[in-house]
């Protein structure tokens, strides 16, 4: 793969390039998309098997807050104990199974389950079960905690909380390898959810990911995107992270693709927000929008502090391009230092041919900013607004570009898979 043209700076994280991976030189099938043996041979021997991200730490601040998500056929619960804890359930009452909590997102001081009134308190220990007396096991509050909600092993990092339905799965740290340390430094935990669309789609979950994982589709699926940053693979950096499976790109940003000649309206409109935030001159980019990135990169250095930002950490090609990092199996994080979109592609509860697909963008304000124009999404976003959830099936929501292209796409990669 070709050298990025300026290089990467190597000075604050390990940007050299990686040895390209062993491929194997056998065909993936058309099956692996739509196999309901497949997808079950998914579920015993990998989505039990990994880490996944269950949800936002924010939006369990306090003992006594609690979230819910489907990841396939499970329901897990996510709660903030007394101790200040985040923990990770099935979301399964111990009794007779039935579902215990079915909100989104709640508070409250027991979970009670809906079916005979047992309650548990957010550390899942069973709090109270009407007429103990009558069960002939013994009483199930004193039943040294077979009762009890049963325990997923949970940590969290980048403001996430992440969560693993394996007991002998390695710790997150050796589950993601190097690239823990790499997302760290964008300090992912200080962001605020500033989008939340999650779509049904009817693709198989990896179609999401096979796209997410190359730069190959952009001048054909979002060529729109030749404006704000390089489109061609040949000047980006791709990296595999063999042991661990996961992935990362670097995509220069902040200017035009290298093949893009006029046309410096187009790069303007599109960079116009951002430019003007740092105080420089659009007419100054004029006769060479390709020389954007560079002063960007330049002018942040120097104004960073004064606008509320702590560049520090990063390296002059981070201040301005897209770091995209794949996690396997299904997440992705496109950083940049003033926020993330982050990706996730869950399975199906029961259909290989439908996928649930997320997208978040989380926003870093800068400091004593309540006000941020998010330049990823084009959108300006406001910190004590919280993202509303917006669900629905695929062409009833959109997550904007160019997401919504994608997907239009990975229905019709869907089609010919059979
Ligand atoms: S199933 Fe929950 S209390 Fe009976």
């Amino acid at each position: 793969m070709n050298k990025p043209e300026s290089g990467f700076n190597a000075d604050y994280i390990d940007t050299t390039k990686r040895p390209e991976p062993t491929l194997k030189d056998k065909p993936i099938s058309g099956e692996r998309y739509y196999s309901r043996d497949f997808m079950e041979r998914e579920w015993d021997h990998m989505w039990t098997k990994v880490w996944l991200v269950a949800g936002m730490v924010n939006q369990i601040p306090n003992h006594g807050d609690y979230f819910t998500f489907e990841l396939g056929k499970e329901s897990i619960l996510c709660t903030r104990d007394r101790d200040g804890n985040v923990r990770a359930f099935y979301n399964v009452c111990q009794h007779r199974g039935n579902q215990l909590m079915h909100d989104e997102q709640g508070h409250s001081k027991y979970l009670t389950c809906a079916y005979h009134g047992w309650r548990f308190r957010s550390d899942g220990t069973l709090a109270f079960a009407p007429c103990p007396e009558d069960f002939p096991q013994g009483n199930p509050m004193k039943c040294g905690g077979k009762a009890d909600l049963e325990e997923l092993r949970c940590e969290v990092f980048a403001g996430m909380t992440w969560y693993t339905l394996d007991p002998d799965a390695p710790t997150l740290r050796e589950f993601l390898g190097p690239v823990m340390d790499e997302i760290d430094v964008y300090q992912v935990e200080d962001m605020v959810r500033t989008h939340w669309v999650t779509i049904e789609g009817n693709f198989n979950w990896k179609c999401v990911q096979d796209n997410f994982n190359e730069s190959y589709h952009l001048p054909f699926v979002h060529p729109q995107t030749k404006y704000l940053m390089e489109q061609s693979y040949k000047y980006c950096q791709f990296d595999m992270f063999e042991k661990q499976g996961h992935a990362r790109m670097f995509m220069p940003g902040d200017r035009p693709t290298l093949g893009l000649k006029g046309e410096a309206d187009k790069v303007l409109e599109g960079l116009k927000e951002e430019i003007e935030f740092w105080g420089l001159n659009l007419k100054d980019f004029e006769e060479n929008p390709h020389s954007i990135r560079e002063a960007m990169q330049k002018v942040k250095r120097e104004k960073g502090k004064e606008k509320g930002y702590d560049y520090a950490r990063f390296n002059d090609d981070q201040l301005t391009d897209h770091y995209h990092y794949t996690i396997f199996p299904n997440h992705s994080f496109s950083l940049k230092p003033d926020g993330c979109i982050w990706l996730r592609a869950d399975p199906h509860p029961t259909d290989p041919e439908k996928c649930i697909f997320d997208m978040w963008y989380l926003t870093w304000f800068p400091k004593g900013e309540k006000r941020y124009y998010a330049h990823a999404v084009s959108e300006w976003v406001d910190l004590d607004k919280p993202a509303p959830h917006v669900r629905g099936k695929e062409g009833e929501v959109s997550c904007g570009p160019p997401q919504h292209l994608e997907i239009a796409n990975w229905k019709k990669k869907q089609k010919v898979k059979r």
